[in-house]
């Protein structure tokens, strides 16, 4: 076998400050309204894959619990998801054969912390490199978004991202592409993510089973209604790097989500009373002087947004907050790379 035909990706989750929440299409993964998000650089999938040409038969997908891990066996529908994912891909690069897989995050999994996102943009981009293919960054994101995870789509690029990266009219076709696009370096702002968590087994409910109860929520039109000057505001105070402009709608925006999956059809309750309690604490902390801004994915844990002179105080005082289980330390990074060292993972196998 040549030494081509195998590679490494390390992909990272991200937390998005405006949320995809609720489908036009969600079979095709076509959202409802833009989103915009911040790619992490400690919270990564590593995933290897190995191309067999000549072989036929399954996919052989191995999952590793990795370092931060609260799942000793895959989430849910991990491995369907991700041998439907290697299907798509092997169509859409015509390649035949089989693949071997294997995949480890070093963030517990499926507890809100995006780790589709960043699952799915590591499968995609090991699968690219593993074929040796020229691939640009629209086609990356794009191919990311069809495992039916629309995160991973802004996962295949660094810094500061947003998808679609167009408006999103002429999207619901059968050949609709709707790729993301970076608008701002990493390096343009260090924004810090401090996560508290406060659960890591899996959530309750899926993001694809909220999606699809978005809109029986009432609130769910007046969201659409007034998204467009949010997502104006906050792109426009991340290039102006104005934090109280930022956070302010960021934590709304966070509330108003958890909002639609509380009036939503049936209702979904992804809160745990710590999460009530690290809210409550990030909004001490800003009346102590202390500028830090709270938002959720959908999912227990709290992601506390701040610049650097603040992240050692606002880590220590999540660390007290009663049921609080971990703190974890992110913040802005340059996006996902791919090796094809041979010897990068063999220990995976
Ligand atoms: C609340 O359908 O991308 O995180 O496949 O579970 O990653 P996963 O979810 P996806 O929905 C993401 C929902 C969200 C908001 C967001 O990241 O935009």
């Amino acid at each position: 076998m040549s030494q081509t035909k195998k590679a490494t990706a390390v992909a990272p989750s991200n937390i998005a400050f405006v949320k995809y929440w609720g489908a036009r299409d969600l079979e095709r993964v076509v959202p409802e309204n833009p989103s915009v998000s911040m790619t992490l650089s400690t919270c990564v999938s590593r995933c290897t894959v190995e191309h067999l040409p000549g072989e036929t038969g399954e996919h052989e997908i191995r999952w590793r619990p990795g370092t931060g891990a609260g799942l000793e066996t895959p989430p849910p529908a991990f491995s369907e998801r991700i041998r439907a994912h290697l299907d798509r891909l092997r169509d859409h690069f015509d390649c035949g054969g089989r693949f071997r897989l294997a995949t480890e995050n070093s963030f517990p999994a499926a507890a809100g912390l995006a780790s589709s996102a960043s699952g799915f943009s590591a499968v995609t981009l090991a699968v690219t490199g593993a074929l040796g293919r020229e691939v640009d960054g629209a086609e990356r994101s794009d191919l990311a978004r069809r495992s039916g995870s629309g995160s991973a789509s802004r996962s295949v690029f660094g810094g500061y991202v947003r998808w679609p990266g167009d408006g999103l009219t002429g999207h619901t076709g059968d050949d609709s592409t709707c790729p993301a696009v970076q608008i701002l370096p990493a390096s343009h702002w260090n924004l810090r993510d401090v996560i508290a968590l406060v659960e890591s087994g899996p959530k309750e409910v899926s993001s694809l089973d909220g999606h699809r109860r978005a809109r029986t929520s009432r609130h769910f039109e007046a969201r659409l209604t007034h998204l467009p000057r949010r997502f104006d505001a906050v792109c426009r105070a991340l290039e102006a790097r104005d934090f109280e402009a930022f956070g302010r709608e960021v934590e709304a925006e966070a509330i108003e989500l958890h909002t639609i999956a509380m009036t939503s059809e049936p209702p979904i309750y992804y809160w745990k009373p710590a999460t009530v309690a690290v809210l409550e604490a990030v909004r001490h902390l800003r009346r102590a002087g202390m500028p830090a801004w709270s938002t959720m994915d959908a999912g227990a844990n709290v992601h506390v947004i701040c610049e650097p002179e603040s992240e050692d105080a606002v880590a220590e005082r999540l660390a007290e907050v009663p049921g609080v289980v971990q703190v974890i330390r992110d913040g802005v990074g340059d996006g996902p790379k791919t090796f094809t060292d041979p010897a990068s993972d063999e220990h995976l196998f």
